[in-house]
């Protein structure tokens, strides 16, 4: 799109002024999140095996240390974000809930896990309360910032705060949006699109579950 001189020198239309400057870099940033997921959901695909999780310690909601060990012998379907995000978790827990109630019995076979990428805001009882409100299966995980950076890895999970302002608290978290589904010994089966809806994502997960 080009500006000519004319339209700068147009007069706005009397009303609220948008703050464009705002505007563009929230839509910026959300093309570069979709891209971002799109991008991971890509290589992901082209290599599934053994190189995708692995080994983990954590704090659950409780404040308890749980590791990857206590959910074997289910499937998990694994999701990293933070409980300020705006829009994309919200989106993605929304539908995740959705596809497990209906799934039905093969809902049993899995837990849905959220791991947090903001450590520093995202306590046990931040998680517990803001997983709560999915559903109740949804397991909040936290840790340290290194123990979150471990995982992170592990699962080649994307993630960098992005400074909003001068406060400790301005800041969002850049993060790829990507479900991993975990085979019940912990094994990478494949990634899901994290952009599904709960019908989309309840068809993908029944495809990939055993039958419950
Ligand atoms: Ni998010």
């Amino acid at each position: 799109m080009s500006t000519t001189a004319t339209d700068r020198r147009t007069t706005p239309p009397p009303g609220p002024q948008r703050p464009a400057g705002f505007v563009l870099a929230v839509a910026g940033l959300l093309v570069a999140v979709l891209l971002l997921g799109a991008g991971a959901f890509m290589w992901l695909s082209g290599n599934a095996g053994p190189t995708v999780g692995g080994p983990f310690t954590l704090q659950n909601s409780d404040g308890r240390t749980v590791t990857d060990q206590a959910f074997r012998g289910k499937y998990m379907l694994v999701y990293f974000g933070y409980t300020f995000c705006p829009d994309v978790c919200p989106t993605t827990l929304t539908h995740v809930a959705d596809a497990l109630d209906k799934l039905g019995p093969q809902a049993k076979l899995l837990t849905p896990i959220f791991i947090t990428v903001d450590p520093q805001r995202d306590t046990p009882a931040v998680m517990k309360q803001y997983t709560a409100a999915f559903t109740p299966q949804l397991v909040g995980l936290t840790g340290t910032p290194e123990q979150i950076a471990k995982v992170a890895k592990e699962y080649h999970v994307y993630y960098a705060i992005h400074r909003t302002g001068p406060g400790p608290d301005d800041y969002s978290v850049d993060h790829s949006s990507v479900l991993y589904l975990m085979d019940p010994k912990g094994n990478f089966v494949a990634p899901v699109r994290a952009d599904d809806s709960g019908d989309e994502l309840a068809a993908e997960l029944r495809r990939l579950l055993p039958a419950g």
